[in-house]
């Protein structure tokens, strides 16, 4: 009998990185930190260090991928270009998501809708799953406001959401995932036809109105697809992050004390969990020519999955990476990734999950504990948990 050997990449199956990516990543971090994994069709990068490498270097390493199906989905967005035409559109959104305008404009906003979604949850009884009652329709409601699609119920945006991110990764061409997301970007684009005009001529903080009154506006077909990109990216990730907190709390009495005693306290548990669990775990780049990174020779054209959630484990930098720990010390965390394409909307998270959601639920839901049921968490391209079953007294 031969025994035919496996390479370390040919034993990673994608049905295991979506039950629970961590152990995979902590093999290949130690046996192969770039390593081709035929299941992903690309080159995994699992260690801090060469993320870091690698996001200094956007010129060897492209975010223009040439097969990306979310060029198909959304159009070409700013997350898929280089250089200066990725900067100039990344330019025109960024007046609508300062810190100054985050603090000043947005944070009441979010306020408000966090305090209403409160308000149902504590009129409906004293049990709920935190990821339908709360999680979702806060991000999706924040982020309908904070783009200027005000025309839209958050039902809507939340579906379109997933059926875009399904559109990007179609890799295997299902008629039925082309048919939701093509139905989601003309969704988008009926929505942009009715307050573009609006937006036009009543500026606002939003961030369709930026990109129309930035120095350099962008025009329908650009900010059609960033809009797209935002509503596939933007909403997840703070939904992710408000559920991971909440059960990482919960589960660390301590913790949670600490953070309920001392207010500054907010900010740590808010970089601790997307460090913790990263809601982006891995996001895809491309060399533009033959390079070596982390022991491995890859040449032009090599597809790269830059594992983020695996970087964020790496025990090198983290001790204990495993454990959620708010008072670790402090070391730069890659959950909004690095370089050029760095999160545009970290104060928007920080301010909307760190310093509103998380304080109001803890505050205003009474003895806030686990309910019936486990948390599950699916996920690892985007990962957080699934259902987070709670109850409190009224
Ligand atoms: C916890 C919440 C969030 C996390 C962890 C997160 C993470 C990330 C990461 C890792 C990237 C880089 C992706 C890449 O390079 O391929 C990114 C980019 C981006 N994010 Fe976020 N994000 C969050 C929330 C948001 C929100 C709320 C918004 C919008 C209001 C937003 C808007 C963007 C945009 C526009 C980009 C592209 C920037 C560019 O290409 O220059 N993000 N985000």
């Amino acid at each position: 009998m031969t025994v035919q050997s496996v390479t370390v990449g040919e034993n990673v199956h994608l049905a295991e990185l979506f039950a629970d990516p961590y152990p995979t990543y902590a093999k290949l971090r130690e046996k192969e930190p770039v390593c081709f994994v035929p299941a992903a069709n690309r080159y995994l990068v699992t260690r801090h260090a060469d993320i870091v490498q690698l996001e200094r270097d956007p010129e060897t390493f492209s975010a223009n991928e040439a097969q990306s199906l979310m060029k198909r989905v959304m159009g070409h967005t700013m997350l898929r270009k280089d250089g200066a035409v990725h900067k100039r559109e990344r330019v025109a959104c960024e007046a609508a998501l300062r810190p100054n305008v985050i603090r000043g404009h947005w944070m009441p906003v979010f306020q408000s809708i966090v305090d209403d979604l409160i308000d149902r949850m504590i009129e409906k009884g004293e049990t709920a799953d935190l990821f339908d009652s709360f999680a979702a329709p806060c991000a999706s409601r924040a982020l309908a406001a904070l783009l200027g699609l005000t025309n839209v119920p958050w039902q809507n945006l939340a579906i379109w959401s997933q059926a875009m991110m399904d559109g990007t990764g179609n890799y295997g061409n299902d008629a039925e995932i082309w048919r939701r997301s093509d139905e989601a970007a003309a969704g988008v684009d009926a929505a942009l036809d009715e307050m573009i005009p609006y937006l036009q001529k009543n500026p606002d903080n939003s961030i369709i109105s930026a990109m129309l009154h930035a120095a350099d506006p962008l025009n329908r077909e650009e900010i059609a697809a960033n809009v797209k990109v935002i509503i596939g990216g933007g909403l997840n990730e703070p939904r992710d992050a408000i559920g991971t907190a909440v059960a990482a709390l919960l589960e660390n009495p301590d913790q949670r004390a600490q953070a309920e005693a001392d207010p500054a306290q907010w900010r740590n548990v808010f970089e601790e969990t997307v460090r913790w669990v990263s809601p982006i775990g891995m996001y895809p780049r491309q060399t533009t020519k033959r390079v070596e990174l982390g022991g491995t020779v890859l040449e032009e054209g090599a597809r790269i999955g830059v594992v983020l959630a695996s970087g964020n484990r790496d025990e090198a930098v983290f001790e204990n990476a495993e454990k959620f720990d708010i008072n670790r010390e402090k070391k730069p965390h890659v959950a909004f990734g690095g370089g050029p394409h760095f999160c545009l909307g970290t104060w928007a998270a920080r301010v909307q999950v760190g310093e509103v959601a998380l304080p109001t639920l803890f505050r205003r839901l009474k003895g806030l504990r686990q309910g019936e049921g486990p948390v599950t968490w699916a996920g690892w391209v985007f990962r957080g948990p699934t259902s987070v079953p709670v109850a409190w007294t009224n």
